[in-house]
């Protein structure tokens, strides 16, 4: 009998072990699946407490690659890369959402032609010099199949002129987190522990990205406007952000401010739970911006820009780093519906293993 097809995830960052958890299964059952991890994010809470929590299979390898400038980073990710995937040879490759990871794992596939499948493809918040906006417009461009979690990022590839296999799966983030809801609602304890105990009674705060934490007038900005907060605030701090305070010697400022609480960064499930019984959710993040819609909690994204466009019919506000907005649309609890994306009753997982299986029974060589 033939073997089964070799399929392999690249993953790094944080958010991609999160798309990936609800497809493991899947890819299991049908493929030989291995996961390189190229090692981007390396801290406890950034990277291993998800692959407990989600119970994602061991990295296969994990190359340790991380910091420094983002072309020097995804420089040696893709030679590291290369050098697995000319070893291994797999039959397709898979990468998640934007990160530097994605678009290191997608180059060094295509550059072997072997076929490139983008989770979470067509997203663009159309700011050209974004990280993340260049990083999924390339992968996108050197894919053979795109995932597409939403109309909106059908028409983005359409409209870019893609001729590849363009399939509209549905969020898989969506899947993970309604499959997650039971296990929110029992983690209710958690919030005790993370130091805000009254439902609706604060608010979740996170950033992390470039443009909001690399610039000190910017983090300035958002110091005063937390010391603003009408609620206690629960602040999970990214290892990006935590780095940039220190260095704009911020940090002890932020940390006098009265009922604020900085925290590690958080589990997927405590994330969650924060989101979910929280009076509203701030952040810069895409993912969290959208899980907090699904989980019915008003979001102020502290952005002028989404690549969610859907969700601002939704009660989703961009409010930039703007003090006076923030604080007046706390002032009465933003409305919101909850939102879903998915394709009738099919789950995500689904539709991506089985279109990777035809695509792969097209073009491998038939077993006797
Ligand atoms: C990356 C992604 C972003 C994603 C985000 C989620 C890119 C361009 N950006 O941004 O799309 O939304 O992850 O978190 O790929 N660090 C630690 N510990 C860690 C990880 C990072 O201390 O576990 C430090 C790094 O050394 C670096 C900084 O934090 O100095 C930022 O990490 P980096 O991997 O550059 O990207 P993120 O800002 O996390």
């Amino acid at each position: 009998m033939k073997a089964k097809p070799k399929v392999i995830s690249i993953v790094g960052a944080r958010p991609q072990f999160i798309k990936l958890a609800p497809l493991v299964k899947e890819l299991s059952h049908r493929f030989r699946h291995r996961i390189i991890h190229t090692g981007q994010h390396f801290d406890n809470n950034m990277s291993s407490i998800f692959f407990r929590q989600l119970r994602l299979p061991k990295p296969y390898i994990n190359l340790g690659i991380s910091g420094g400038t983002h072309g020097a980073m995804t420089g040696r990710m893709l030679a590291r890369v290369e050098k697995v995937l000319l070893y291994e040879s797999p039959d397709l490759v898979l990468v998640y959402g934007d990160t530097n990871s994605t678009l290191a794992g997608a180059l060094a596939a295509a550059k072997l032609a072997i076929p490139v499948v983008h989770i979470e493809a067509g997203m663009r918040s159309f700011v050209s010099g974004m990280p993340e906006e260049i990083n999924r417009k390339l992968t996108d461009h050197v894919s053979e199949i795109l995932f597409c979690p939403t109309p909106v990022s059908v028409k983005n590839l359409k409209a870019e002129g893609i001729k590849k296999k363009i399939v509209y799966s549905g969020d898989v983030m969506y899947e993970l987190l309604k499959a997650s809801r039971p296990a929110i609602t029992a983690n209710q304890k958690a919030l005790k522990k993370l130091g805000v105990r009254e439902e609706s009674e604060y608010l979740l705060l996170t950033v992390h990205r470039a443009a909001t934490v690399d610039s000190e007038t910017n983090l300035r900005v958002l110091v005063d406007i937390i010391s603003e907060l009408p609620l206690p605030t629960l602040f999970p701090v990214h290892p990006r952000a935590r780095k940039r305070l220190k260095q704009f010697k911020l940090w002890r400022e932020l940390d006098q401010i009265d009922r604020l609480f900085l925290v590690e960064p958080l589990s997927y499930l405590d994330a969650l739970t924060a989101a979910r019984y929280a009076y509203a959710v701030l952040t810069d993040s895409g993912g969290l911006q959208k899980e907090a819609l699904f989980l019915g909690t008003p979001v102020l994204t502290l952005r002028e820009e989404t690549e969610w466009i859907e969700t601002l019919k939704l009660g989703n506000n961009l409010v930039g780093l703007d003090k006076a907005k923030v604080l007046k649309l706390l002032q009465v609890k933003p409305s919101v519906k909850s939102m879903v994306y998915r394709v009738k009753n099919k789950k995500p997982s689904h539709i991506i293993a089985e279109e990777i299986a035809r695509f792969l029974q097209r073009r491998l060589p038939r077993g006797d």
